[in-house]
Formats: structure tokens, C-alpha cells, sequence
């Protein structure tokens, strides 16, 4: 037996403690008597009594069916009518309230006992009820699907509000409508009709066919197209198996749509902007490649212009500046055939290099800026093959980069001593090329920075050339790396695969 507190609303004092009595005995509670109709609406408001025993005729203005309704209205608390007599019109008037039970005096014990059970057991399932529907009905609420509830006939009994803003209709309008008027489901592509859902549920009897993607139409048709969106429909099963309705749930892919549209557009972006760093790349690289044969072309004009300006000009001498203008200027177009074919990451022009001539060829190019630096220049150079199978012009700018920052970095400082030393070598497949220099070395600095495009800390510097560099050695298998040299200053040395392919 469920134990309950009661308030007990009788005008007649002695039946009132009568029932009290009984209801002791029963293991109840009673939290108090009234004996009029305002001051039963006080108790149950200061108590919040389990159940209230509600006799009709009360002293006072108000009488029991009024208070009951509004103890109903404001706390929901159950009530019993306790009535001496059952005359229609009372009896229709208490069941506006919505009583849950009435006891009809004089009762016996049993009676009320099991009207009290009775009416708790059902105060009991109707709250776990009212929570249930108001669970469903706040998931409802907040989903951002549209959901629409429809009876055996296709009418709609319940929407919720995703399926209002993506109808246009309130579920006021909607109820009881037809639901192939409110929902008006049409092909993407044709914006041929399509059946409603609900009634291919109801017809087949099947609990859910394959969800389906269809165009919305808006209410009245007309502008805009609608709204594209994902359906699913289910059937609602009674005890006896029986479809009693549908539930149609419905998403507007028009979100989602947008992001992946967005996201192609950034993917198409990315693209662009790569493609436009590698323009600016290419045009950097070149910039900083065709730099040194420029500047030896302008020293070998100036000193063509000096010699014919004599009165007796040396024309063997000023042919011989001349043909190195003209050797500078072929080198310049070299150069950027060879970053064209960088940019296409192929080697440009492929053959057998023999490194160590090659260094020694770049040696003789900067002659002049290594005199300009006072700098001492060792070699220690392997004569013999392996030779290295590789873009000649490519990888003489790989030396001359490496070479210009070796003496860039000895100029920049006091130093006792500027000396370069190159030593050239194979070994297990490998050829293996080290600059070495006595400049201030890199200090502290990432080595993985020195490497990036546009890394520099001259002030007239690119930082293209490491950056290019290493593509070069890249590109032909190989690997190139900068440590601290073992007396100061900084080693830069690469290895190549002596064999095509780097294998
Ligand atoms: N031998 C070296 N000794 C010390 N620091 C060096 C040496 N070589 C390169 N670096 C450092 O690495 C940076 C990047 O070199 P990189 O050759 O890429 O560009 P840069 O020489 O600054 O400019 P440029 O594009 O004109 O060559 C240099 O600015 C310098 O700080
Ligand atoms: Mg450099």
C-alpha cells in the first residue's frame, strides 16, 4: 500500500474526524482539515498534500468542485470528491476537474481504501506520463530535424519547430491537414511530385522504406525552388501490430551542401595560392641566380669601356673581356633554363658531371669576389671518376650558392683568418662534396630555417639560396646538410648518388 499525505476538506466536523480516523488506521497521513473552500486552496497550497478528500457543500463562499479546480490548476495535486449526493449536474460539474475518484457517503473503510489507492496509482502513472511526453517533447524541440507526426489517414497530428520553419507552417495550421499539403515533397531534379512517404509506409505496411532525397516546396508554391532535404519514414505500431500513423523526419541538406561547396572553393584556393608561391618562388630563384653573371657582365663592360676609351685601345685584350661578357651572358641563359626545369622538378639537361672540375670551374667564376674578401682558398679534390649523373648548370649553382654564402659569411666579419677549403670524394656509391668555411658559423640559429624559401639575415639577401640548393640536390637523389665546422665556423656538404636514378 502506497502511504500518502491527505488533506481532508469536509464541513462536517465530526465525519471529518471520522475519516481521519480511517485514514490513520490505513497508515496515512493527514496533513490537515478545512472546512471551507478558501481555506482547503490554502492548505494544499502550504502543505502539498499527496491527495486531497474533497467533500462538495462547504461552509463559506466557495464550494468543493471550485476549489478542487483550483487545486488542480495550480498544483496538480489528485482529488477525491466525498458526496452525499450524486445528482447529474453535480456530477458533470465535478468531472470538469477531472477527479480522480469519488466516494459516495456513507462509505465503508474498504471503499475509500481502495478509491485512495486508486487514485494514487493513477496520480502516479499520469505524472510518469506528463514527464515521458514532456522528455519527447524537448527532444523534439531542439532537434534540428523536422518531424511530423501523421494519423492512419495521412493527417497531421504533430509537428515540431525545425518542421515549421522548413514547412512555413505552425503545427496549429497543420493539424488535422492532410499531410501530402503541408509536406509537398517533389524530385530534386524534375520537380516531378513524389508520393508522400507517410502513405507508401501505410500502404506497404512496411516499417520504414529507404530514406529518399527530395525537394521541399515552400508553402504556396511559387519562388524560391525549395529546399533540398533527406527524408526517413516510419510507421507507428499499436499492440495489435497495426500502423496507427507515421513519422516523417526530414533534413535540409542545404547546409551541408553550402560546407562542402565551400570547401571545394578552399580546396581550389589552396591550389591557386601554390601555384602562385611557386610563380613567386620561380621568380625569386631566378632573380637570385641570374644576380652574379649581371653584375660580372656590368664589371666586364666597365673595363671594355675603359679600354677603348684609350687613345691606343688593345683590341686583343678588350676581345678577350668581351668573349667573357658573352660567356657570362650564355651562363645567364643557362641558369634559367635550368630553374625552368627546377620549377618542373626535372633535371633540364642530364649527362655525366665530373664534380671536381666543376668545382674548380665555380672557383674561377668568383675569383674576383674571393680576392675582394682577402679569402684563402684549400681544395682537396678527387680527380678520378665516379662521375655524378646530373644537370651540369644545376649543379654548378648548387657550388656557386654554397660558395657565395661561405664567403658572404667571412666578409660579414672581423675575422683573423677567411679561408674556404673544398674537399671532393667517393665512397659506397656516394659522391660527397664539403665546404668549409671560418666565418662566424651559424650559432644558435634552426639549421631547418636556413633552408626555407626566403630565410635570410642580409640585408640584401633573397634566402633562395639554400632553398634552391637543396632542390637541386633533391632533385638528383641526394642529400644536403649543414653542421658546425670542427675549428668555428660552418660546414655545408652534399652527397649524390654516383649512379642514375640515386639507386
Ligand atoms: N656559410 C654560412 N655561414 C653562416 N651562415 C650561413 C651560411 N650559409 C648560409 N647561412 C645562413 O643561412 C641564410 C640563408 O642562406 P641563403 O643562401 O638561403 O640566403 P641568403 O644567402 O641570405 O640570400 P641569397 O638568396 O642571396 O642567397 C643566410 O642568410 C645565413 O644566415
Ligand atoms: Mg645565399
Amino acid at each position: 500500500m502506497i502511504a500518502a499525505r491527505i488533506l481532508i476538506v469536509e464541513d462536517d466536523r465530526i465525519v471529518a474526524r471520522d475519516i481521519q480516523h480511517q485514514l490513520s488506521r490505513m497508515g496515512h497521513v493527514v496533513v490537515g482539515m478545512s472546512a471551507s473552500g478558501e481555506d482547503a486552496v490554502r492548505q494544499a497550497c502550504s502543505q502539498q498534500p499527496d491527495l486531497v478528500l474533497m467533500d462538495i457543500r462547504l461552509e463559506g463562499e466557495m464550494d468543493g468542485i471550485e476549489a478542487a479546480r483550483r487545486i488542480r490548476d495550480a498544483h496538480r495535486i489528485p482529488i477525491v470528491f466525498l458526496t452525499a449526493y450524486a445528482n447529474d449536474e453535480v456530477v458533470h460539474r465535478a468531472s470538469l476537474t477531472e477527479p480522480f475518484g469519488y466516494l459516495l457517503k456513507p462509505f465503508e473503510e474498504p471503499q475509500m481504501r481502495t478509491v485512495i489507492q486508486m487514485a494514487l496509482y493513477k496520480h502516479a502513472s499520469d505524472t510518469k506520463l506528463r514527464l515521458s511526453e514532456r522528455r519527447y517533447a524537448a527532444t523534439l524541440a531542439s532537434i534540428r530535424d523536422g518531424v511530423i507526426l501523421s494519423n492512419r489517414d495521412g493527417l497531421v497530428d504533430f509537428m515540431n519547430r525545425a518542421a515549421e520553419t522548413m514547412t512555413g507552417w505552425t503545427a496549429a495550421e497543420a493539424a488535422g491537414q492532410p499531410l501530402s499539403a503541408v509536406f509537398v515533397a517533389v524530385d530534386e531534379e524534375t520537380l516531378e511530385p513524389l508520393e508522400d512517404f507517410s502513405a507508401v509506409v501505410l500502404r506497404s505496411g512496411d516499417f520504414a522504406p529507404p530514406e529518399r532525397q527530395s525537394r521541399l516546396l515552400p508553402r504556396g508554391g511559387g519562388e524560391p525552388a525549395g529546399i533540398v532535404v533527406e527524408e526517413r519514414c516510419s510507421a507507428i505500431i499499436d499492440d495489435r501490430n497495426e500502423p496507427v500513423g507515421s513519422i516523417l523526419v526530414f533534413r535540409d541538406l542545404t547546409q551541408r551542401r553550402r560546407i562542402a561547396e565551400a570547401l571545394r572553393t578552399a580546396q581550389a584556393d589552396l591550389a591557386h595560392i601554390g601555384r602562385l608561391t611557386m610563380m613567386g618562388e620561380l621568380a625569386a630563384a631566378v632573380a637570385h641566380e641570374v644576380n652574379q653573371p649581371l653584375m660580372a657582365i656590368v664589371t666586364n663592360a666597365g673595363t671594355c669601356l675603359q679600354h677603348l676609351s684609350q687613345p691606343q685601345p688593345d683590341l686583343d685584350k678588350t676581345r678577350v673581356v668581351v668573349e667573357r661578357i658573352v660567356r657570362d651572358a650564355q651562363r645567364a641563359g643557362d641558369v634559367v633554363r635550368s630553374i625552368r626545369a627546377l620549377a618542373r622538378r626535372t633535371p633540364a639537361d642530364p649527362g655525366w658531371v665530373d664534380i671536381s672540375a666543376l668545382v674548380a670551374d665555380t672557383l674561377e667564376l668568383v675569383r674576383a669576389e674571393l680576392r675582394r674578401a682577402r679569402v684563402t682558398v684549400e681544395t682537396d679534390l678527387q680527380a678520378e671518376p665516379p662521375w655524378v649523373h646530373g644537370d651540369r648548370v644545376q649543379l654548378q649553382q648548387l657550388v656557386l650558392n654554397l660558395v657565395m654564402n661561405a664567403i658572404e659569411a667571412m666578409s660579414a666579419e672581423d675575422l683573423p683568418e677567411r679561408r674556404l677549403r673544398i674537399v671532393t670524394g667517393s665512397a659506397d656509391g656516394w659522391f660527397r662534396v664539403r665546404v668549409e668555411d671560418s666565418g662566424p658559423g651559424l650559432g644558435d640559429t634552426d639549421v631547418d630555417a636556413i633552408f626555407r624559401a626566403l630565410y635570410t639575415t642580409k640585408p640584401d639577401g633573397l634566402g633562395m639560396g639554400l632553398s634552391i640548393s637543396r632542390s637541386i640536390v633533391e632533385l638528383h637523389g641526394g642529400r644536403l646538410t649543414a653542421t658546425p665546422g670542427a675549428s668555428g665556423g660552418s660546414v655545408f656538404e652534399f652527397v649524390l648518388p654516383v649512379s642514375p636514378g640515386g639507386k
